[in-house]
């Protein structure tokens, strides 16, 4: 079965976004597996260790490596990406650089209306950096806004019309996937 890893950008334990991959993990687990990577482990990133890194960096980047794709899950923060999603990225982005060629889909929730759309650009520019250089599957925009209206306590999510548009989404994914080359370049 396809292997995507999640990288959620909030740590908090009542998370929307981590919810929202967790909602995602469930009702999709016949379609692919995905397994929610810890991003909170990480210390913060430092160039003088990047060659000899603790053991969390060593087994963040080998569970990216082996995934297929990855899957990003992200808040907003003060109208672009969490500090937190920024540090693993700039991990991913050094040294063996396992983002390189590998597909990404990526999806967030918050409580505002317009639900994380300025983080989600700079994701998406961040992704197309020479160090990460991920093709990011285009359309598919999944907004998630006034999260805490269509989500239950145990984060299952009650609007019928969101879960719709995520089965869309997925089914749009796999099919990119299956067809999936990567650049000649790579
Ligand atoms: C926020 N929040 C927020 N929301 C938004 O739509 N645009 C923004 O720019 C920001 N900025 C921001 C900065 C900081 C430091 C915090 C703590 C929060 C609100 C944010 O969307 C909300 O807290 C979400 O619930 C966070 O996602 P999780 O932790 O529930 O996944």
């Amino acid at each position: 079965m396809l292997k995507v890893a999640a990288i959620v950008g909030s740590i908090r334990e009542d998370s929307y976004n981590k919810k929202l991959a967790k909602f995602v993990q469930k009702r999709y687990k016949d379609r692919f597996d995905l397994e929610i990577l810890d991003i909170s482990v990480l210390p913060f990133y430092n160039q003088d260790i990047e060659l000899d890194p603790p053991q969390e960096v060593v087994d963040f980047k080998a569970k990216v490596k082996e995934a297929d794709a990855v899957l990003w899950v992200t808040p907003e923060y003060n109208a672009s990406i969490p500090g937190v999603l920024g540090n693993a990225i700039d991990w991913l982005s050094r040294v063996d650089k396992v983002m390189i060629g590998k597909p990404s889909w990526i999806m967030g929730a918050s409580m505002g209306k317009l639900g994380t759309v300025k983080a989600q650009a700079h994701l998406r520019d961040i992704l197309f950096a020479g160090g990460l250089q991920s093709p990011v599957l285009l359309g598919n925009e999944v907004y998630v806004g006034e999260v805490h209206t269509k989500m239950d306590e145990e984060g299952n999510i009650t609007d019928e019309a969101t879960v719709q548009f995520l089965d869309q989404v997925v089914d749009n994914f796999l099919a990119w996937m299956k067809q999936f080359k990567q650049p000649a370049y790579v």
